[in-house]
């Protein structure tokens, strides 16, 4: 992380202690977290540029058109025109048709790479309700869809990831609770989702909410996971491209074990206030499985979510999160969408639930990303050393 100079009120802890609240003419900064002096509030703009507002769709707009004056040729620039807003709102047809069109002149339809060995990504951030288990299944689907073979591990005792899946949780179903406390290889626990070929399952039930106390006496706490992932990768017929390992919102003994038994962290980012709270303390806990446990962890990837392209807070947040972490953090931002958060209740991700919607083609986007990124350099050695 950079040393810049830190936009207060986002949540980044101060060398004070308390968050800065003026600037250096003493005036309030009024964007990012403050309230401007006034009384308005200054969110909910709209588009804030000419060349956002010359790429939004216009009413009774052919979509080959609004593709072809957006220029929208690459994946980045669809990233673009996601976050100049004018895909925020999916419930217009017209952006509806555009955004399928918008795909269809880019890349949709490419094979995305296969990775030289299997990815392990840990899907973490100890802040609750910041995207985790939606960019989880939904990353995990758009891989999938794509034709990878792709593993999800549902590490958190809420089930969410699981519930998404349309993966059946109650009590005795054997679980990761098993894995973790009684060592049941994954393969005896791991469920066939039922709707998208190449994707499985490790469900999560309740009864993981004990085993963070459970398993602070055991031997190897921290590593049970590592062991029961390289012991799973290893056995026969076992081949997948991609694992994603969801975490619950804390940073105890489920994180840190996904945290050793993974190759790459990828962080959430809700694109709020207070967004950046907390962040530092899981920076300090991934460095110190990096130092002690796992030399190989790396934080692989940030990606942006709940997007709201209307507001400048959105902007801000994005702006202050590139800079911070530059490349890291995918140029595809996920944007806000009512399909994304109705999938769930369906037993569905979103690109089974709504595939034309903005949110199923921002993870496929995203997906694509961490695809063409590869993992060469990171990941020149195998899980075995
Ligand atoms: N892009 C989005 N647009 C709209 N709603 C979203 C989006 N992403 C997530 N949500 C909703 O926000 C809520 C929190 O998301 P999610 O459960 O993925 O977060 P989480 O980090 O896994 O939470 P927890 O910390 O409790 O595990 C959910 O209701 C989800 O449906
Ligand atoms: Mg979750």
């Amino acid at each position: 992380m950079s040393d810049a100079t830190v936009v207060p009120g986002l949540g980044w802890p101060t060398a004070a202690g308390v968050v800065a609240s003026m600037d250096a003419t003493g005036e309030r900064r009024s964007a990012i977290g403050w309230p401007p002096t006034d009384g308005t509030i200054d969110a909910a703009g709209g588009p804030s540029s000419n060349l956002e507002r010359e790429r939004s769709v216009n009413a009774g707009e052919r979509p080959a058109d609004v593709a072809e004056r957006a220029q929208v040729r690459t994946a980045a620039e669809l990233a673009d025109f996601a976050m100049s807003g004018s895909l925020a709102d999916m419930d217009t047809p017209i952006a509806r048709e555009a955004a399928v069109a918008l795909m269809a002149v880019g890349r949709r339809t490419a094979p995305m790479p296969e990775p030289e060995q299997t990815r392990v990504m840990v899907v973490a951030n100890q802040k609750g309700g910041v995207g985790k288990t939606t960019t989880t299944v939904n990353l995990a689907a758009a891989l999938a869809v794509s034709g990878l073979r792709v593993l999800v591990v549902d590490l958190d005792p809420q089930g969410n990831a699981s519930t998404a899946l349309g993966i059946d949780h109650h009590a005795e179903i054997p679980s990761i609770y098993d894995v973790m406390v009684e060592e049941t290889p994954i393969s005896d626990v791991v469920q066939k989702v039922e709707e998208i070929d190449g994707l499985w399952c490790v469900p999560a039930t309740i009864d993981l909410a004990g085993a963070e106390i459970e398993l602070v006496s055991m031997v190897a706490r921290e590593s049970r996971m590592r062991k029961a992932m390289d012991q799973h990768l290893k056995s026969e017929g076992v081949e997948y491209d991609y694992v994603f390992i969801d975490c619950p919102p804390s940073l105890g003994l489920l994180t840190v074990n996904a945290l050793v038994g993974g190759d790459e962290v990828l962080i959430p980012i809700q694109c709020e206030y207070y967004a950046l709270e907390g962040l530092s303390q899981l920076l300090k806990n991934i460095d110190m499985v990096r130092a002690h446990l796992n030399r190989e962890l790396a934080v692989s990837t940030i990606l942006l979510t709940m997007y709201d392209g209307r507001t400048r807070l959105a902007a801000q947040v994005a702006d202050e999160v590139r800079r911070h972490f530059g490349d890291t953090v995918l140029r595809t931002a996920i944007p806000r969408s009512v399909r994304i958060s109705e999938a769930p209740s369906y037993g569905q991700t979103v690109m089974t639930y709504d595939a034309a919607s903005s949110g199923a083609l921002s993870y496929l986007e995203a997906a694509r990303e961490i695809a063409e990124r590869g993992t060469t350099d990171q990941h020149g050695e195998t899980r075995d050393g």
